[in-house]
């Protein structure tokens, strides 16, 4: 049924297609029933997640809609990216659609409501005990970026479960440089001494790219060991074309994800866990559009794993295919529970 409802929106533009998706799972009761299982329970920096499977940033980026997401079985919901101001964006058209590679190339850049309307959004959450983390970024036109970071951790954080540093956005003019050495520890740094300030403090996540050099992640890996940083979300799009043959895909400007960018994101995720061997928090994202996909980043160091573009491939019945098909995964490598299974493939 979701499957033919998902054929109906694609026949309108990315964008369209995903406002029309936002509303009905806004105003419109879910026919799911969400699937649940003891062995996919863990614990994590302190929060419960009933599964490890959670809808990545860019979906709600005004957090409209984090209830319907869980009920469709997501396990953590991580809203924004959200901005101090309110922001347009690059100009339409910015997102743009491939089905037979089951990929998305989007140069949104953050187009948001702002920090005080996504403040309001979040409020209205009663008796939603499924982890909400809220992915925070720069306005285009500030005047300083770290400062723009300070000030939203100062807002979100007795809100949000987990706060993301987002720094790999390609759409925002000289985000990326922030992951340099440098720029980084001064980042963490003025990070930290906000949340200092707060009673309970909540875990914060750093969203890296997945175009860096081995010697950049390494650096990385060394601020947040030096700065008790909980962890990485590793990745965000990809401006390399290297996985796609398509020259349509080649020559659009703007993040890649979806299938494509799996093998490199994985390639990043092994070699961080490698290094860092579940002394921090690792969260999976790129090309996840199956249980297997899912249970591979797992084995390879994830924690937990985050999709998007699968979800506007194959509709919202995919969250409960994944997390039925990873119970028999764990299964049948003979795991009691997921979190045994993270790392086991390394
Ligand atoms: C249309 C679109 C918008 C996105 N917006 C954001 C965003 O605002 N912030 C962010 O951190 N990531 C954003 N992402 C990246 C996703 O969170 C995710 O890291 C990436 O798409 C890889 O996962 P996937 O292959 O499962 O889509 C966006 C992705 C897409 C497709």
């Amino acid at each position: 049924m979701d499957r033919i409802l998902v054929n109906v929106i694609r026949q309108f533009n990315p964008e369209t297609a995903h406002n029309i998706t936002l509303k009905l799972l806004k105003h419109i009761p879910l026919p799911l029933t969400k699937f649940e299982d003891a062995s996919l329970v863990s614990n994590i920096n302190d929060l419960t997640f009933s599964s490890p499977i959670g809808m990545a940033a860019g979906f709600d980026k005004n957090a409209e809609v984090f209830n319907s997401l869980s009920k469709i079985g997501f396990g953590f919901v991580e809203c924004g990216t959200v901005t101090p101001k309110p922001q347009y964006g690059n100009p339409k058209p910015r997102v743009f659609r491939y089905s037979e590679e089951e990929a998305i190339i989007n140069r949104l850049g953050f187009n948001n409501k702002g920090i005080d309307n996504f403040i309001i959004n979040v409020a209205k959450r009663k008796f939603f005990n499924t982890p909400l983390g809220i992915n925070i970024g720069p306005n285009k036109n500030s005047i300083n970026f770290i400062d723009d970071y300070s000030l939203l951790v100062d807002k979100v954080h007795d809100c949000a479960d987990y706060i993301t540093i987002n720094i790999s956005s390609p759409n925002t003019e000289n985000l990326r440089k922030l992951q340099n050495k440098f720029e980084l520890e001064e980042l963490i740094s003025a990070i930290n001494s906000v949340v200092k300030t707060k009673v309970l403090q909540k875990p914060i996540f750093i969203k890296i790219n997945p175009d860096e050099t081995v010697e950049s992640y390494m650096d990385i890996v060394d601020l947040i060991t030096k700065y008790s940083i909980s962890g990485l979300i590793i990745s965000n799009t990809t401006i390399k074309r290297e996985d796609s043959q398509r020259a349509t895909i080649k020559n659009e400007i703007g993040g890649l994800s979806g299938r494509p960018l799996a093998s490199s994101s994985n390639k990043i995720l092994e070699r961080i866990y490698r290094e860092t061997k579940g002394a921090v928090t690792l969260i999976g994202v790129g090309g996840v559009s199956n249980g297997k996909d899912a249970y591979q980043k797992i084995k390879l160091g994830a924690s937990l794993v985050q999709l998007y573009s699968a979800l506007t491939f194959k509709g919202p019945s995919l969250v409960n295919e994944i997390n039925k098909d990873l119970v028999k995964l764990i299964k049948q490598d003979g795991f009691k529970s997921v979190s045994e299974a993270i790392g086991s493939g390394i």
